[in-house]
């Protein structure tokens, strides 16, 4: 299916070794259907040859801001004006430095500044500095004006270092680009996340918790509210920013958690529990540090309420998605609490061995509902919470088939 048929996308490929995987792009994004005319930096035609990007977009290449021939095909202010989206990838930290900042000495920045197309840019470049102070500060400002930053990944890098600063790869930009596209298909729908670990307090410095990072909730809270929903995330302690515009309320412990949910629930059209959420509490918890004394010590533990059944239960219930995170017998567990808490869809990811999604930056998922299962396959949080998304959109509207968007 070409998704992205009829639509325009200006990429702009900026000097760095990643600048091969931008060739790469540029097919996917034809492929997908999508009309694509390049603009390439003079440092980016040192890593890939122009006659590249033209064989595969089909158009010349531009490249120089004051070439007579570009302004009599089509000018940077024509590119400028013919791009429903401007895609930078890679992403130089010159070049996002000079977005930035409003510089435009060279034809990319110079179209970037002139378009009131969206932008979107992929950074690219070595881990040091990408964590640089500078940097992260121009990210930050160009985050506060809307532009969307693609990553970056984490891992080896061309220089031989390891962190983040590694492009994306083509499909995952790719997949960013489809859902800036996509149809708010929630609008107007109210869903509550909740995500992260819980913390029970066992006395004032030291509790029972799990090794939820929150990522997989986060991310999930950003796909829908980019498909249109009015999303609340409920989370737990987590080292973590919520997603632009998605309000977030923090609690600590189980109890708080079910006290938020319960105080948002009515009205609300989707409920999505991805927090792993401490079964037990301590019965009490002491206002002292507990001493060293004793030789053994004994925590006498009662159950949590299980926040997810009680929406299930509600008389107007949502529509119900839970996650079971599991050490062994992935399918046969989350069926079995499909079942038990009578929810809608629940989603089963491993939580042990290499493939554990705790404290991981990619995951797996199996979805199960009354009709089998659908698997969605390993890759980061970011594009399976979107992929996910569009699950939940469908299995929503077949059950609420009141559509009105
Ligand atoms: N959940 C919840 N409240 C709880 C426990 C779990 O809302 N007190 C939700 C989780 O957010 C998740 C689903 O229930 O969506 C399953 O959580 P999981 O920890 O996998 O299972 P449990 O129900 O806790 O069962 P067990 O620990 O025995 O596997």
């Amino acid at each position: 299916m070409k998704e992205l048929a009829g639509k325009k996308i200006l990429l702009g490929i900026t000097g760095g070794i990643a600048a091969y995987k931008s060739a790469v792009l540029c097919r996917e994004l034809m492929r997908l259907g999508a009309e694509v005319r390049v603009i390439m930096t003079a440092a980016a035609t040192q890593f890939i040859t122009p006659l590249t990007l033209q064989a595969l977009s089909g158009h010349p290449v531009h490249s120089d801001l004051f070439a007579a021939e570009n302004e009599d095909a089509m000018g940077h202010i024509e590119l400028a004006r013919w791009a429903d989206r401007i895609l930078i990838a890679p992403a130089s930290a010159q070049t996002i430095s000079k977005l930035a900042h409003g510089e435009a000495d060279n034809l990319l920045t110079t179209t970037g500044l002139a378009s009131d197309a969206s932008l979107m840019i992929a950074p690219a470049m070595n881990n040091v500095m990408w964590r640089d102070v500078a940097t992260q500060e121009n990210i930050k400002l160009l985050r506060a004006r809307d532009v969307l930053i693609l990553g970056p990944a984490s891992g080896d890098q061309a220089c031989g270092e390891t962190g983040p600063g590694r492009m994306l790869e083509a499909d995952e930009i790719s997949e960013y680009v489809l859902q800036q596209f996509q149809a708010q298909s929630l609008k107007g729908k109210r869903v509550i996340v909740t995500a992260g670990p819980t913390w029970e307090a066992i006395d004032p410095v030291r509790g029972l918790t799990n090794h939820s990072s929150g990522k997989m909730g986060y991310a999930l809270a950003g796909a829908l509210h980019d498909a249109g929903a009015n999303v609340t995330l409920i989370s737990g302690p987590t080292a973590l920013h919520p997603p632009r515009s998605v309000p977030c309320i923090h609690i600590t412990s189980a109890q708080e958690m079910s006290d938020a949910v319960m105080e948002n629930i009515t009205g609300c059209d989707i409920f999505v529990a991805v927090a792993a959420v401490a079964d037990y509490r301590p019965v009490s918890s002491t206002e002292q540090k507990i001493k060293k004394t004793a030789e053994t010590l004994t925590l006498k533990l009662v159950r949590n309420p299980d926040i997810l059944a009680m929406v299930a239960a509600l008389e107007k219930p949502p529509f119900t998605v839970g996650f079971a995170a599991e050490t062994e017998n992935l399918i046969d567990h989350a069926k079995e609490k499909l079942a038990a808490k009578k929810i809608d869809l629940i989603a089963a990811n491993p939580v042990s061995g290499d493939n554990s999604a705790f404290n991981s930056e990619s995951n797996e998922l199996s979805l199960i509902d009354s009709n089998g299962i659908t698997h969605l396959g390993r890759c980061s949080k970011s594009i399976l919470a979107h992929k996910l998304t569009k699950e939940i959109v469908r299995r929503y509207y077949e059950t609420h088939p009141t559509k009105d968007t």
